[in-house]
């Protein structure tokens, strides 16, 4: 029976959609978040305040006492906080380093100290760049090509060594591009989904960097919750798998689409092409299709219900 969870992150877009699905199961575990709301937000851990098991603890993971002592007793262990930005990891590499490699080697730590039952990390499909072969598969040799990347697939790299060398049972989760409600279109790492948003709904100029044909592959948020929980409950899962729905879409569709739905007048200009922009990322997620997980949502009802929780905010 689990009964603690520990979320790093768990201010977070995606972190906090995890933490009320872990509020929810059954037997009410004790649900911890670690988040010093570097880029998390106060909204997004008030949404969870509600649930009676639900505790937030402020601090960071790159505090190795504060790690181990909020670990203590945890079950099941998701790791998400992290520099989430690849034009910020470029520009400060080191704090990358600092924040996605050390910070991961704390929880690890923590992890192993106190015996946890599963430790899942969010990785990304940035470990992938620009490799020309489609759909990316779990086999192909990594190729990250920012330090955005490169210390992701650095955890990944610790989280199979403390499986392999103390048994301790790890997940990394290769998220591809993540969309739903609260995503922020404000802060300085917004992502295209909610800015599109919100540029639609003012009706004013979309932006797109470069031409407008790189292609993403798009999963819902509740579905990247539900795959965290997914390989936490199946204790014979470890490695590494995608986490998306395997259709791919590109950026000027998407505007195209956000557009269209909310019947808006904004026109679409493009941008200088951004560095460090991956042209074409779309996944093969068989590996976890493969043990009877699949997304509840595609595009289409995704965004119908990002959009909605968008008019209403
Ligand atoms: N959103 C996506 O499309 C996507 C795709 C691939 C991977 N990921 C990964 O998923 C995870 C969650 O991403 P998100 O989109 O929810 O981003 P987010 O910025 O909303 O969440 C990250 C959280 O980590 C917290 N954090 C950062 N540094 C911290 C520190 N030192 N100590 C404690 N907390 C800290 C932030 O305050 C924030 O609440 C990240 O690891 C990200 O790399 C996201």
């Amino acid at each position: 029976m689990t009964q603690k969870i520990v979320i790093t992150g768990g201010a977070g877009f995606i972190g906090s959609h995890l933490a009320d699905a872990c509020c929810r199961l059954p037997g009410q575990p004790e649900v911890v978040v670690l988040d010093n709301l570097r880029s998390g937000r106060r909204a997004n851990l008030e949404r969870n305040q509600h649930h009676s098991n639900f505790r937030w603890v402020e601090g960071s993971i790159c505090d190795a006492p504060l790690v181990e002592q909020v670990c203590a007793g945890a079950d099941w262990i998701f790791h998400l906080a992290a520099m989430i930005s690849v034009p910020e990891s470029l520009l400060n590499p080191r704090e990358c380093v600092e924040l996605n490699v050390n910070g991961t080697l704390n929880v690890l730590e923590a992890a192993r100290k106190h015996g946890a039952k599963k430790v899942v990390l969010s990785s990304s499909a940035a470990i992938y760049g620009d490799d020309p072969e489609l759909p990316k598969h779990e086999k192909l040799r990594p190729a990250p090509q920012t330090p955005y990347g490169i210390t992701k697939l650095d955890g990944e790299y610790y989280l199979e060594m403390y499986r392999r060398e103390y048994a301790l049972p790890t997940v990394s989760l290769r998220y591809f591009n993540v969309f739903g409600p609260h995503q922020d279109p404000t802060s300085q790492y917004a992502a295209a989904v909610p800015i599109f948003i919100k540029k639609a709904l003012a009706g004013e100029t979309i932006g797109i960097f470069g031409d407008g044909q790189q292609t993403r592959d798009f999963v819902y948020v509740a579905d990247v919750a539900a795959a965290n929980l997914w390989v936490a409950q199946h204790s014979d899962l470890s490695g590494v798998f995608n986490v998306a729905t395997g259709s791919t879409v590109t950026i000027l569709e998407l505007a195209q689409t956000i557009r269209t739905l909310l019947g808006s007048t904004s026109t679409i200009q493009h941008l200088d092409p951004r560095p460090g922009d991956i042209r074409a990322s779309w996944s093969d997620p068989g590996k976890l299709f493969s043990t009877g997980f699949r997304p509840s949502h595609d595009l289409a009802s995704g965004l119908k219900l990002t959009l909605e929780a968008a008019r209403k905010e």
